[in-house]
């Protein structure tokens, strides 16, 4: 028997971080409760299911090699942030590691959005991956003919709470390196994470909420799963590509409301000295948006409190990520009269 996912929901807490002591508390982005997630459909090659039926082959390439690629992408208030740059990084990914998604990237679109109506979500978390497919037990990609696509959407609460204030982490520098461009790359969004997970666990050990990672010449890259900003000077300044980083969505938006906002922004390497001596370091990414890291390696980030460049960029964050323009919408009446459009009676979109 296989089990995928779980038949018990839990409260999800992934991009959720612990206060630091002595700090306020207030919500960030979670995913809803059991109750409302029980009845979740989930798209698998081509079909929608219920969630106990999701399901793929323990002969997928995905599962025994971590051969495939990912996205992890939301929705605010019935739009999908940022939906375009999300599919074409996926496949930019498997471009790279010879994986041939069997979809055009509107057909992939759309199959997002179909799951996201069928589970009549406006605001949500979204899981969507392409393994190589159910191969043997060789490593050999060629013995794989057909790619699973999976989409998991999860209702996460709506973009409109208000949250006035960022949250603080604290974090450690991780002895464990970013992929560098002659190994797997840094640029692939596949199905390895183990550097991210080996960092997590250096983070959960020092009793931290994450880990940032340098590249192989020792140079900040980004944390687990989360990109990388300082503020030095009064300047904003974050890792370039060739500091091993994933070319992150939300980094990308950051930078342009950086520059809107008047604020000098460079992408160049940053030493782990300047980094600890920085006045602010935040964070970003799909999940986490922005978050402000205050103490790294027991040092304090400036003050040790949210900055108020961090502060700035964060509330301007909140204000866009609902926009309209910053994304897809997922229902045709978007914007009239709020209402969800009735799920599909079908439980089957046309096979791929
Ligand atoms: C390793 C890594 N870096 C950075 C990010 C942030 O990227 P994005 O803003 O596109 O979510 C992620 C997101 O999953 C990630 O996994």
């Amino acid at each position: 028997m296989v089990f995928i996912g779980g038949n018990k929901r839990v409260k999800n807490t992934r991009g959720v971080y612990p206060l630091l002591k002595g700090m306020s508390s207030h919500k960030l982005p979670t995913t809803t409760s059991a109750a409302e997630n029980s009845d979740l459909i989930v798209y698998v090659n081509g079909k929608l299911v219920q969630r106990n039926d999701a399901s793929i082959s323990v002969w997928d390439h995905g599962l025994l090699y971590g051969d495939g690629v990912f996205e992890g992408i939301r929705a605010y208030n019935g739009v999908v942030f940022k939906l375009k740059e999300h599919v074409d990084r996926l496949y930019e990914s498997a471009h790279y590691i010879r994986l041939k998604i069997p979809m055009s990237k509107e057909q992939m679109s759309e199959a997002v959005l179909e799951t996201l109506r069928e589970n009549k979500l406006q605001n949500a978390y979204i899981r969507l991956l392409v393994t190589r497919g159910v191969g043997d037990l060789g490593l050999n990609p060629m013995n794989c003919s057909n790619p699973s696509i999976v989409i998991i959407t999860e209702p996460t609460n709506s973009g409109e709470d208000p949250i006035s204030k960022p949250v603080g982490v604290s974090a450690i520098i991780s002895s464990i390196r970013r992929d560098p461009v002659d190994a797997t790359s840094h640029e692939v969004k596949s199905l390895n994470y183990l550097n991210s997970i080996l960092a997590r666990w250096e983070a959960i050990d020092a009793g931290v909420n994450d880990a940032i990672m340098l590249d192989t010449q020792g140079f900040v890259s980004e944390a687990t799963a989360e990109n990388i900003f300082i503020v030095a000077k009064g300047q904003l300044a974050t890792p370039s590509i060739d500091s091993a980083i994933l070319h992150g969505v939300t980094r990308q938006r950051v930078i342009e409301i950086a520059e809107d906002l008047g604020y000098v922004i460079s992408e160049r390497r940053i030493t782990p000295f300047e980094l600890i001596n920085a006045e602010e370091v935040f964070m970003t990414g799909t999940l986490a948006e922005i978050v402000p890291i205050l103490k790294v390696n027991g040092r304090n980030i400036g003050p040790g409190k949210v900055g108020p460049v961090t502060a700035r960029i964060f509330g301007e964050f909140t204000k866009i990520r609902t926009k309209t323009n910053e994304g897809t919408p997922i229902y045709s009446n978007q914007g009239k009269s709020g209402e969800i459009r009735a799920p599909l009676q079908e439980k089957s979109l046309t096979k791929i």
